[in-house]
């Protein structure tokens, strides 16, 4: 529904935080320029789709997974990376559908995740302050290259299209076909137990698939044919006003508009006021929506962003997404909940269990324990059971590779094996062991909570 009050750019008429000053605003321009000429990445007919899988996931008929870096660098867009965050956010999807025994809406954290909301602007380093690394599209990480540079926005598009243009193809050639090894199989999984029981559901699915198939009952589709969405968090609003498209509905003649940079968007927590720029821009588009939900959060707040981003309350439209840290949730969620029922939305309630749990190890390195991660997740699980609501999916940050950010897990790592592949600019990610244990979990939650109404 239009809002005659929106426009591409009405949030330059609202307080924008986390706002990038450009030294040179006529290269902004042209850059700006550039970027809505650049044809769109994603297609209003796929964010349509995706909007009806979230409705799903919000009725609690579908369970959503959302995952990837929490910054993502120009340097990731290369094959093996993307194939390893394709094969791990997979293997977790495959473990999630046998857990929980609904279908999985996969979302990935990539094609576009370059820029990040910092707590402080500037830092120290040697003795000198010098900007804060805000994520690829705004400036390097080396500390002689923190001035804004607004062609590293045209870079970002670039990055998120050759990267998404890899995701495609991948795809569209069988990467998801449950018949290849290459995608599927936990080879270097250290833990035996977990490798028999995974593989244990691969040959199980196979073989129900392939029955499905050889009596004609499986429709045509099948997991080789995956749907996968990709997302990244809407902070720079020049960036995403610019690949916003309007789009005239062939039936109707009615006008609507598309972020076509992704397929979803979300306002981190620190840029989610009611009254703010992010919030405004957000109003207009047609894209699912996430809003990250805090310790800050004031329970008031939720029904008047709700309002004001889906006034019609479509089921769905929006994704809550907590993070409160593993031993604030008993205390905050509930609140929450209800403002959120009171209002009469139905939102898609995730569980972000990274966001809330960041610890500074020996060396004052960022880390996060395995441990809070689980039980974070676990609390979400029981307070929205026990309010007579559903945890409808959950966020991750994590990678395909053997790195070494978060501690604990099945591989049991400790902080001193922290310096042996710490990689991440930002946020300490789950790897490829631990990302596949946590999907363990919750299939073992969804397991037993059969086992109990059985
Ligand atoms: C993030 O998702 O990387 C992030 C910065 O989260 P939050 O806004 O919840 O702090
Ligand atoms: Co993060």
């Amino acid at each position: 529904m239009s809002n005659p009050n929106w426009s591409i750019n009405s949030w330059k008429d609202k307080p924008v935080l986390q706002d990038v000053v450009y030294d040179d605003q006529a290269h902004l321009e042209t850059v700006l320029k550039k970027l809505q000429h650049l044809p769109p990445m994603v297609t209003p007919r796929e964010v349509d789709d995706l909007r009806v899988q979230l409705k799903e996931a919000a009725l609690g008929e579908r369970f959503l997974l959302q995952g990837g870096d929490c910054a993502e660098l120009f340097d990731y867009c290369s094959q093996s990376p993307i194939e390893s965050k394709l094969k791990v956010l997979l293997q977790m999807s495959l473990v999630l559908i046998w857990g929980a025994r609904t279908p999985v809406v996969r979302i990935a954290r990539m094609a576009g995740q370059y820029a990040k909301p910092r707590s402080k602007p500037t830092e120290m380093h040697e003795g000198k302050e010098i900007p804060s690394y805000r994520g690829d599209n705004v400036n390097g990480f080396d500390p002689s290259d923190r001035k804004p540079d607004p062609e590293r926005l045209l870079q970002a598009y670039f990055h998120s299209a050759a990267t998404l243009n890899y995701v495609r193809a991948i795809l569209g050639s069988g990467f998801a076909d449950l018949h290849k090894p290459q995608t599927w199989n936990l080879d270097h999984v250290r833990s035996g137990s977990t490798r028999q029981e995974y593989q244990a559901i691969v040959d199980r699915l196979t073989d129900a698939m392939d029955f499905m198939h050889t009596i004609g009952a499986d429709s045509g589709r099948s997991l080789s044919e995956v749907d996968w969405f990709v997302s990244h968090e809407g902070l720079l609003l020049d960036y995403e006003s610019s690949l916003t498209r309007e789009h005239v509905v062939p039936s109707t003649g009615e006008k609507k508009y598309y972020n076509t940079g992704a397929h979803f968007l979300w306002i981190g927590d620190r840029t989610r006021q009611p009254e703010g720029g992010h919030v405004e821009y957000m109003k207009g588009i047609e894209n699912p929506v996430g809003i990250k939900v805090g310790p800050t959060t004031n329970p008031d707040d939720l029904p008047v962003i709700l309002n004001a981003i889906n006034p019609s309350k479509e089921i769905g439209k929006v994704t809550l997404i907590t993070r409160y840290g593993a031993g604030n949730v008993e205390k905050l969620l509930p609140a929450h909940i209800e403002a959120v029922r009171k209002s009469g939305h139905i939102v898609v309630w995730v569980c972000d269990p990274m966001h809330g749990n960041t610890k500074s190890a020996t060396g004052g390195i960022k880390t996060r324990h395995f441990a809070d991660i689980v039980e974070e997740l676990t609390s979400s699980f029981k307070v929205h059971q026990s309010v007579g609501s559903k945890l409808n999916g959950v966020h991750f940050e994590l990678t395909g590779d053997s790195v070494t950010e978060c501690v604990g897990g099945s591989m049991e790592l400790k902080d001193s094996d922290l310096s042996t592949n710490y990689q991440t600019y930002c946020d300490p990610r789950l790897n490829y062991e631990q990302s596949l244990d946590v999907a363990f979990l919750i299939a073992q939650y969804y397991e037993k909570e059969r086992s109990l109404q059985n």
